[in-house]
């Protein structure tokens, strides 16, 4: 068997179905029920947190499928030169705009307060606020940051995008890298969106969000490791902000006895803006794979010196 998968069984077998509807119809193993002799002709992993134990066991691997966007997890893995990563692109965006604009939406209106007011049978009416007049920042301008920033286009006053090169999106006001300053200045909402590499790493700290406008707030979508979390304290603490939406930390799980659980203003959810669908993952291995065979170009393929 060539080709393996390194999930979940149930996942393994979800994703068998959907390749087959696609018209896959190879053998397809799955990692963790192969001996070593069968891991040794294994030339392609399907999968997600591949751990160096894997990697070692399969020495004629040619190629890994990431499972998800990011390709984090592999940093930390010690890979031959020649081995092709490729990660699964153009599926998350209309799922993390979603994920984004609800975050938007529940803080300009204040829907923690509405469910508050509920619990409690109180009836206090309040000024809510508007998505209409906000400044929206999007940190990162590859294919899903710039979907996000179509997403909120149409809905508020100005949406900005920050790249590594000056982004070109419809309607949407393009800073590169080193024009961040401009980017934060007087920004009122911030979603980030950045991959998880040597270069992101804190990118956003006590600098950045000093520069928006007081009291804005911050939506994390992308990794935790961009967001300085001990900054993003200090500023909620201070009402430099009013609060944030965390669906990546940069340690997942967040840990119990985290402080960030209990900070004011701040909504922590378990890293799900963008699900990774059985048929989105499929289509594009599908893809890939006919291209694999036919020798030609990789969709999503990772720049390794990049990790993107
Ligand atoms: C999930 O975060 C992914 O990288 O797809």
């Amino acid at each position: 068997m060539e080709i393996a998968t390194y999930c979940e069984p149930r996942v393994h077998q979800e994703l068998l179905q959907e390749l087959r509807q696609q018209g896959i119809d190879e053998s397809i193993g799955r990692v963790e029920d192969m001996d070593s002799d069968q891991l040794r002709a294994v030339r392609i992993i399907f999968g997600w947190r591949i751990p160096q134990t894997v990697i070692d066991a399969c020495p004629s691997l040619e190629w890994i499928q990431g499972a998800g966007a990011g390709v984090d997890w592999l940093m930390p893995v010690r890979l031959p030169p020649g081995v092709a990563i490729t990660r699964i692109v153009d599926q998350f965006g209309p799922d993390m705009g979603e994920f984004a604009l609800m975050a938007a939406l529940n803080w300009v209106k204040d829907w923690p307060r509405i469910y508050r007011q509920q619990v409690d049978h109180e009836w206090s009416p309040y000024l809510v606020g508007q998505l209409k007049v906000l400044r929206v920042g999007v940190l990162g301008a590859g294919s899903i940051g710039a979907h996000i920033a179509q997403m909120f286009r149409p809905l508020v006053a100005e949406v900005r995008a920050l790249g590594r090169r000056e982004p070109t999106i419809p309607g949407v006001l393009g800073f590169a890298a080193d024009a961040w300053p401009q980017f934060y200045d007087n920004l009122d909402c911030l979603v980030m969106v950045l991959p998880h590499t040597p270069e992101t790493i804190h990118m956003v700290g006590a600098e950045q969000l000093a520069l928006m406008r007081r009291g804005a707030y911050l939506i994390n979508v992308g990794r935790g490791a961009v967001l300085d979390e001990a900054a993003l304290s200090a500023a909620v603490e201070s009402g430099q902000l009013s609060g944030a939406a965390l669906d990546v930390l940069e340690h997942e799980p967040l840990p119990p006895e985290s402080p960030l659980w209990e900070l004011p203003g701040v909504t922590i959810s378990p890293h799900v803006s963008g699900p990774s669908r059985r048929a989105g993952m499929a289509e594009i291995f599908a893809e890939n794979l006919a291209r694999f065979r036919r020798g030609e170009a990789l969709l999503g393929l990772v720049d390794r010196g990049r990790g993107y």
